[in-house]
């Protein structure tokens, strides 16, 4: 049986083993996922640990095409999903034209975007013209500036009923899945159970479908921050610090190149 999941592979998951989906923004890593991940998101947190700004606001439509096309390259056995940048899905025609870019200038499989409820119309007519949606509910980075910084979700009843609200309106617009991102993990298992699609969760506990953690946090290559949710796997940084160390102390005693670098 092929490795590649479908849009129809991952629904069917629902309820069985856990999913895993990871971030990759380049062919070197995606290549090195690619026999691993049930899922790739070309997340545009690739703004932050990639490109070094404070968030993902300024990630832009021609970026995520050009780091899809090098996932995509990288892990041509793996579900891909593009996500759509800040500011380039604001009305159904808009978030229409965009997609089909993704679609024809990469070999994504889906795309992902943030919002429940008023993005439901904008779902719909993505699902309607054959492109496979990835929802997002819950704390939304695209709106960090909005809401005044990351804010856990789901810390009251009128809140969690809200997030069900969402999750039901996204899969009912024909969302093949759906993230749900920092919200208490009680009501995220209720998200769970109120919708048929499979819910990915990140900072939403275990009690859902799936897991995503961007993998330059879940390795320990992203410094400046390491929110609660993050499971440090590797300590990226001080493995690569240590390699890199070594290299410049064996250029400059010229132990490197040795004779069995030199030709
Ligand atoms: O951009 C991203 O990496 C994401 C994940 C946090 C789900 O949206």
């Amino acid at each position: 049986m092929p490795k590649k999941l479908t849009v129809t592979s991952i629904m069917k998951a629902k309820g069985s083993t856990p999913l895993m989906m990871i971030t990759a923004y380049d062919a070197l890593f995606a290549r090195l996922f690619n026999p691993i991940a049930d899922m790739i998101l070309v997340g545009d947190s690739l703004n932050m640990s990639f490109a070094g700004k404070p968030d993902t606001l300024s990630a832009s439509l021609d970026q995520m095409i050009y780091h899809t096309q090098a996932v995509c390259s990288g892990a041509p056995d793996t579900f891909i999903i593009c996500d759509m940048p800040f500011g380039t899905y604001k009305t159904s025609e808009e978030a229409l034209a965009n997609a089909i870019r993704v679609y024809q200038d990469t070999k994504a499989d889906a795309i992902k975007i943030e919002g429940g409820k008023r993005k439901a119309d904008i779902i719909e007519r993505l699902t309607s013209e054959g492109i496979a949606v990835c929802g997002h509910i819950g704390l939304l980075p695209q709106s960090v500036r909005g809401e005044g910084g990351y804010k856990v979700k789901g810390k009251d009843e009128t809140n969690a009923l809200a997030l069900i609200d969402d999750a039901k309106a996204v899969e009912a617009a024909g969302a093949f899945c759906l993230v749900i991102e920092g919200v208490k993990a009680d009501v995220a298992e209720r998200v769970a159970l109120a919708v048929a699609i499979p819910v990915i969760g990140i900072g939403a506990g275990s009690a859902v479908d799936g897991q995503v953690l961007v993998f330059s946090d879940m390795l320990g290559l992203y410094e400046p921050f390491v929110p609660k949710f993050v499971k440090q796997y590797l300590d990226g940084a001080e493995a690569v610090k240590a390699a890199v160390e070594t290299f410049k102390s064996d250029v400059q005693s010229r132990a490197f190149p040795a004779q069995e670098h030199t030709y």
